[in-house]
């Protein structure tokens, strides 16, 4: 798998903002998937500028956490705050996992699956909330996060006993239905992980290695 690395944050965000519009200028009724955290912020950001037509657009994030949606922290928020409100997007047109994850995963199938999904990696390897050692066909399920995305993600919420324990999120299996799938990852704290993802050894205990089976994922780095 090739990882196209680019020179700064601004560059990634613009340029996975890019493969975004074109979908949306070629199939205005794409169904996309959609990540959180710190490394898609900049990619919403330029998306936004891009002024699109959203309107037909249909979305399905990752994961949430289990936790109360009004949270600040709570993805719901995050993707309210940096990217729906600013864009004409329908609110029923715009999913987060919720159990039962069975209708989740109805509501996905019933439009046709994701054509276009945008992931993140975490420093264990995860994709969305796929803990190493989730299997390969997984589909949407609450999971126990890891102790290591359980410290990676206490800076948002200022310490590890405050930060959620649990998620549910799109499975592997899930994820791996998508028609095209982006990877971005920024920080060099990420290549190691993106390094064995991409050409070591597809195994269930790094998740991100099954993007190895897929046969239309890109994958964008900047340091
Ligand atoms: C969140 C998600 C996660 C993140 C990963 C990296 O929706 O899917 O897999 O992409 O934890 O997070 P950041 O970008 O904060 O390093």
């Amino acid at each position: 798998m090739e990882i196209k690395v680019l020179k700064s944050y601004k560059e990634l965000s613009s340029t996975v903002a890019n493969v975004v519009k074109r979908q949306l200028k070629k199939h205005p009724l794409s169904k996309l998937g959609l990540p959180t955290g710190d490394t898609p912020l900049g990619m919403y950001d330029e998306l936004v500028k891009r002024e699109l037509d959203w309107s037909h657009v249909i979305t399905f994030n990752l994961d949430v956490y289990l936790m109360n949606v009004d949270h600040p922290e709570s993805y719901q928020n995050y993707m309210r705050k940096n990217l729906f409100e600013k864009t004409n997007i329908y609110p029923d047109h715009s999913h987060f996992p919720f159990r039962p994850t069975s209708a989740f995963e109805d509501k996905i199938a019933g439009s046709m699956g994701i054509d276009l999904c945008i992931l993140g990696i975490g420093t264990n390897g995860h994709i969305a909330f796929n803990e190493p050692g989730s299997s390969f066909l997984s589909r949407t399920r609450v999971v126990d996060l890891d102790e290591q995305t359980i410290e990676d993600n206490s800076r948002f919420f200022g310490s590890v006993d405050d930060t959620p324990k649990q998620a549910i999120t799109m499975g592997l299996g899930t994820i791996m239905e998508s028609k095209k799938i982006v990877l971005m990852a920024n920080g060099d704290h990420k290549l190691n992980i993106l390094n064995v993802a991409m050409n070591g050894e597809v195994t269930e205990s790094i998740p991100a290695s099954v993007l190895q089976n897929h046969d239309n994922v890109k994958v964008f780095y900047c340091d």
